[in-house]
């Protein structure tokens, strides 16, 4: 039997940072607000210049690095992106030839926040078939060449950043398990509305907020469940919760579903804010180098974002 196992993780910030007090001089906003109702602080922003493909390839230089491979060695490459720097080729094409890694598949996944969970299970079943050995899995977004800076009532969320893993067969079981989901019913709750690019239609996010955290958090309460009966555990097995990070009140909320002290939480979001698909794979690689996630322990990783799509994955490290 193959088993996936994670040898390498990495990730990447855009230097430049916004903070909320920054916000509070162009928007009708406060920081306590943002702060109380969202947990986050501040997130970076991407330059003008500065390409999603720039910020996967740099995450994806760091999980190579450390996962003690070389690059040509990588016979797959997906990168989980909402916020490609063109709408072709694929992100993973760019970061395939910035890495100069030549002739093995790259395509990218577009599940918005969701896309690293959904990834990683695409990974993982490519490795359990024997059909690849050595996957590179991004999540990687430029969200702020979305985001209308005059919406108050979003545009306080969003971060850019990417973070990537190295996902490689082994006889030893990394991957646990992985539960994707979609239900496209909702589309206008959470969507960039434009349909047509040659038409100068808007191309930025909308968001009815309080309707996406109540599904949110009732979906992700499902979720956890979905993944412990799967896997015949109890909630008390979960070493950490390595959640994406759209509120902190959402993740709380899903904390308490699983009885577990914030403590065991790995939280982002003050400092990064929703980075859509880079936030799960970011937080993996802050929890490591926080010495927090140690080799072997359990992580219950989860994800509810647009179109709206959900999973979950269990993974040994
Ligand atoms: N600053 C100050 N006030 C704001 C504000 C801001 N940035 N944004 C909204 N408000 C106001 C609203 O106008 C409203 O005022 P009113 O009561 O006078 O009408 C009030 O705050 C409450 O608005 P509401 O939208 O109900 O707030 P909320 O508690 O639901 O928080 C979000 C808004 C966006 C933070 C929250 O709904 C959320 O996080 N939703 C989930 C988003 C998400 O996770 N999306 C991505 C999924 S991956």
């Amino acid at each position: 039997m193959i088993f996936s196992k994670i040898i390498g993780v990495g990730s990447f910030l855009p230097k430049k940072v916004l903070t909320n007090r920054e916000l509070e001089k162009t928007l009708d906003t406060t920081d306590e607000w943002i702060t109380s109702r969202t947990g986050i602080k501040e997130r970076h922003i991407v330059e003008p210049n500065e390409l999603t493909s720039d910020l996967a390839f740099e995450a994806a230089k760091n999980a190579i690095n450390q996962a003690n491979i070389g690059a040509n060695k990588i016979d797959l490459i997906i990168v989980a992106t909402t916020t490609p720097d063109k709408i072709f080729p694929s992100v993973a094409c760019n970061v395939q030839k910035k890495l100069g890694i030549k002739n093995c598949p790259a395509f990218d996944i577009q599940a918005v926040c969701s896309g690293f969970i959904y990834a990683l299970s695409v990974a993982d079943n490519f490795i359990k078939t024997n059909s690849a050995t050595n996957v590179l899995i991004v999540g990687a977004d430029s969200m702020s060449r979305i985001t209308d800076y005059s919406d108050r009532s979003n545009s306080i969320l969003w971060g850019d950043g990417a973070g990537a893993v190295i996902l490689s067969a082994s006889n030893k079981q990394g991957i646990l398990s992985t539960h994707i989901h979609a239900d496209g019913q909702h589309e206008e709750l959470l969507h960039v509305p434009t349909t047509n690019i040659k038409d100068n239609t808007q191309q930025t996010i909308e968001m009815n907020g309080s309707q996406v955290f109540k599904i949110a958090v009732n979906t992700l309460d499902q979720i956890v469940d979905e993944a412990l009966i799967a896997n015949n555990l109890k909630k008390e097995d979960i070493d950490w919760l390595v959640p994406h990070q759209a509120n902190i009140r959402i993740l709380e909320a899903t904390a308490k579903k699983l009885e577990m002290s914030m403590e065991k939480v790995i939280v982002t979001i003050d400092r990064h804010g929703n980075t859509s698909a880079a936030s799960i794979p970011l937080a993996l690689d802050d929890g490591i180098k926080s010495h927090k996630i140690k080799e072997g322990h359990l992580l219950l990783m989860e994800a509810f974002g647009g179109g709206f799509t959900w999973g979950s994955a269990l993974v040994r490290l």
